[in-house]
């Protein structure tokens, strides 16, 4: 099987290196192997193995007849989507590890694959090197899946555990992650919860087998989390994480991205540093859990040849997944029930532990404030006491 990889950044990269070092197991699994024919990139790379076989140009590629299969590892929509679909409709498979791309148009490149017999892969979108996608599609098809609970974002749960771990605020978290290469300089998509928002539509709608826009999930970063909030959680026993989380109950679906007090009775309490943990629970299966390197070069790059493996063995044949490009009108948020962690000043204590049901006072011992947790209250009445509160100081919601 002669591939092409679009994009010769990291993941790129590693996928030709992975490649490389395992391609004895490779052809093993895949039935036959697998070579680089060429590399698409815009820039040069001298001194690179991969001189020889780069291109700047996709046309060059899209009229080889020799080429079966694309990896599509340039990331963005546009022009990843143009070359993916162009792939597709000449009958290769494409395997991609773009989020952006899957979010988007992952229903449409399915259908794609589908009319010309041939097969969108995209297992390293959504939690770097772990398993998720193909289990989610092929394993867990007797249930139907009630919740999934992710800590899908690497840089921001790798700042959160600086920030339990050792006392550090926000900024000083984001630079030491800056420092170590997991942060990018500009961390926006990270902090803000973007990239999350991202992975939890792509899971969502795999979950609901229908398109769930990313542009409706309500989506919260890390940004505002601080010292003080990790104060409190530990005076409670509890870690602060940022989840990805869609809830099907009751014929609605709701999904969100945001930080989340969790207890030691969550799965995912221990999912720290930089890797990514992900909670599925099936109506039958109850919990299962995934975990491991959600980001990173070679865990990345795992994956997306894991892709190849499965389009190469499965070449002829398309596997099906159940993913309509109909969009799925999410639930209000509003109607949602969540519990509440937040801290206000002493003096709108009281008032704030009458406004919620089941509200406790926790002193963690910082001047002129408390923390109130509470029992479930409505988003919607939850948002309104808020408003009342003219010493609010922080709001993360809790999971058992
Ligand atoms: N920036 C992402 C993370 C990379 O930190 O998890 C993997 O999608």
């Amino acid at each position: 099987m002669k591939i092409a990889i679009l994009g010769y950044g990291t993941i790129g990269s590693g996928v030709a290196e992975v490649l490389k070092n395992n391609s004895d197991v490779v052809a093993m699994n895949a039935g036959e192997k697998v070579e680089v024919k060429y590399v698409l990139d815009l820039r040069d790379f001298p001194g690179d193995p991969v001189e020889n076989i780069l291109t700047h140009d996709y046309e060059e590629i899209q009229n080889d007849e020799e080429v079966g299969l694309i990896v599509e590892t340039m990331g963005g929509v546009h022009p990843a989507y143009e070359f993916v679909k162009a792939a597709l409709e000449k009958g290769r498979s494409v395997c991609s590890s773009n989020k952006e791309l899957v979010a988007v148009y992952g229903a449409e490149l399915i259908q794609i694959a589908k009319a010309h017999n041939t097969n969108f892969f995209f297992e390293a979108s959504v939690g770097g090197g772990i398993p998720i996608i193909r289990p989610l599609i092929q394993c867990i098809t007797a249930d139907k899946i009630e919740r999934i609970n992710g800590i899908l974002n690497g840089t921001t749960n790798f700042i959160l555990t600086k920030m339990a771990e050792d006392g550090e605020d926000f900024d000083v978290a984001l630079k030491t992650a800056q420092d170590l290469g997991y942060a990018e300089k500009d961390p926006t998509a990270d902090v803000e919860g973007y990239d999350a928002c991202r992975k939890i539509a792509i899971l969502a709608s795999l979950a609901c087998k229908k398109q769930v826009n990313y542009e409706d999930i309500y989506t919260e970063g890390i940004t505002k989390i601080t010292a003080t909030d990790f104060l409190y959680a530990k005076k409670m026993g509890f870690a602060i994480k940022i989840f990805g989380t869609a809830v099907m109950k009751d014929g609605k679906v709701y999904a969100m991205v945001a930080p989340q007090m969790i207890s030691t009775a969550n799965s995912l309490f221990s999912v720290n540093g930089v890797f990514n943990g992900i909670s599925v629970t099936g109506n039958m299966l109850g919990d299962v859990m995934f975990y491991g390197a959600g980001a990173g070069k070679l865990p990345t790059a795992s994956a997306v040849v894991s892709d190849v493996v499965e389009a190469v063995s499965k070449k002829n044949t398309h596997v099906s997944v159940a993913w309509d490009p109909t969009p799925l009108t999410l639930s209000s948020m509003d109607e949602m029930e969540n519990r509440f962690f937040f801290r206000v000043g002493d003096e709108e204590k009281d008032q704030a532990v009458k406004m919620f049901e089941s509200a406790e006072v926790i002193d963690a011992g910082v001047t002129g404030e408390k923390g109130i947790l509470t029992g479930p209250v409505k988003e919607k009445d939850a948002k309104e006491n808020f408003e009342k509160l003219s010493s609010l100081r922080g709001r993360i919601r809790v999971q058992d």
